[in-house]
């Protein structure tokens, strides 16, 4: 049996405005929609901690949150789902991280954030959370550029392995000042943005890997591709895995899903291509639910999903 894996995941926790709407307004508009609103969890960062538990791993989630109805709440779901929220801090002035969400019948959404206490995430809180001795380090881009660069340069200090999601798109993100990667996943719209060529066919996701290659060094280049699945680079050889044909409700979450997956596998295996496959799963799995933490599913229905369909036969 494989001892499990602990990640620290660094990076932001938003409470999610949902919106279900038959289309999003034209400039100008105002539109009746008869359509449902909620607030579901959410934020990249908490997602992904989230999944790392679900998927069966440990996770200790460094964040912060507003001193706010948002945030006692949201904390109080991390801990319910087994989340280490010790390096959590509250933020006395900032408000917890607000996401505006628009989701249409097609599963399509189109997304506000609003960072609030996410930003407020300082190098203290990161040298508290890495006495948690983790295994791997976890990021996205929904935090200050300055503590994405103070975490990952913790980790390398300690040869603790960093796997960065490029998610969402900033094209003012200095990549070359970070130190060695794991794994470098960025979606169509970041590997476009940072390469200037659109991951549309495989020669393009081989042109894009290479150019990116040349912006941060990873070891593994893990290109997001929606309904199409993930290009895998490793500077010499590459793999295009498919997603699975699965029924799209709302695709919110479905890259937090896919990057923690593939982590977590990859941590478990030290296989990219099977952590790949594992993580097409989880991600096609995520767009048939509505919401971003609800949408995350369980250990046990990818175990299920892959046995039913012979994936790691
Ligand atoms: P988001 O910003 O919506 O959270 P993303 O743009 O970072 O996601 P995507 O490439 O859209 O990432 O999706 C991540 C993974 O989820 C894909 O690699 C794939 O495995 C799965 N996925 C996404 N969309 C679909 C879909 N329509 N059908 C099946 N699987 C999907
Ligand atoms: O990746 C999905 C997430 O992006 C949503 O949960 C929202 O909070 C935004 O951060």
């Amino acid at each position: 049996m494989t001892a499990r894996k602990k990640v620290l995941t660094v990076s932001s926790a938003n409470m999610d405005f949902v919106m279900s709407v038959r289309r999003v307004p034209e400039a100008g508009e105002t539109l009746q929609d008869p359509g449902t609103y909620s607030f579901i969890p959410g934020g990249k960062g908490a997602n992904a901690a989230v999944s790392f538990r679900r998927l069966g791993g440990d996770s200790v989630f460094c964040t912060r949150l507003g001193n706010d109805q948002n945030g006692a709440r949201l904390r109080q779901i991390y801990n319910a789902e087994g989340i280490d929220t010790r390096f959590i801090a509250t933020d006395p002035q900032a408000p917890t991280g607000l996401a505006a969400i628009m989701v249409e019948p097609t599963g399509q959404n189109r997304i506000i954030v609003f960072p609030g206490a996410n930003l407020m995430i300082c190098e203290k809180d990161i040298d508290a959370a890495m006495l948690s001795k983790p295994d791997a380090l976890f990021m996205q881009m929904e935090i200050s550029h300055e503590a994405v660069l103070t975490a990952a340069r913790y980790a390398s200090e300690r040869q603790v392995p960093i796997f960065l999601d490029a998610g969402p798109a900033d094209p003012s993100f200095p990549l070359s000042e970070l130190p060695p990667l794991e794994v470098f996943s960025p979606n169509e719209t970041e590997t476009e943005i940072f390469t200037g060529i659109r991951p549309s066919d495989p020669d393009a996701c081989l042109r894009a890997t290479i150019a990116l290659s040349a912006k941060v060094e990873a070891h593994y280049y893990v290109i997001k591709l929606g309904g199409r699945g993930c290009y895998i680079y490793d500077g010499k050889y590459y793999h295009c895995l498919p997603a699975y044909d699965l029924p799209v409700v709302d695709t919110t979450a479905a890259g937090d899903a896919f990057t923690s997956a593939l982590t977590l596998e990859y941590l478990r295996s030290g296989d990219i291509e099977r952590a790949g496959k594992y993580a097409n799963i989880v991600g096609s799995l995520s767009v048939g639910v509505r919401g971003a933490l609800p949408s995350l599913p369980t250990e046990a229905a990818v175990e299920r999903f892959a046995a039913e369909n012979g994936i790691f036969d």
